[in-house]
């Protein structure tokens, strides 16, 4: 990966998150994916007065990323207002382990963006569920 890519990805995460729609939760989380042809796609979260329709803003990213045809992930940037950074939850764990399972997984807290945790996808959610098994 690219010096300064990280740092790309953090920023975009930073940005997206402005744009979460939380209106319950007041808990804004913001997610940057960087596809393997080098583009970077964001997302944040979208909260439903049905609270169970929530979608965390990892899969909001993975989602659109996905359906505009990106196949391949290289790394995921998550942050949100919370020490150490927001890891993804149980759902998005598994989604990733699906779509991004090579992807290194970045968070960090968006009040110290300069501190960044870093994870694998592999790591993260160890033997994931697989329909089809990986060949
Ligand atoms: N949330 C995410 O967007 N990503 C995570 O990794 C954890 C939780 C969202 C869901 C909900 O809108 C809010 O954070 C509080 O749980």
């Amino acid at each position: 990966m690219r010096p300064g890519t990280r740092k790309r990805l953090i920023e975009a995460a930073l940005d997206a998150r402005e744009c979460a729609v939380a209106p319950y939760s007041r808990f804004q989380v913001g997610a940057a994916l960087l596809t393997a042809k080098g583009e970077v796609v964001t997302g944040a979260n979208v909260e439903s007065a049905s609270y169970g329709l929530t979608c965390c803003a990892e899969r909001v990213a993975l989602f659109k990323a996905l359906t505009q045809g990106a196949k391949s992930f290289v790394a995921i940037a998550i942050v949100a207002r919370l020490p150490k950074g927001p890891t993804p939850c149980g759902a998005c764990r598994q989604l990733l382990a699906e779509y991004a399972p090579k992807a290194t997984v970045w968070v960090a807290d968006s009040a110290r963006p300069g501190v960044v945790r870093t994870f694998r996808v592999a790591s993260l959610l160890p033997d994931a569920f697989r329909k089809v098994p990986r060949r």
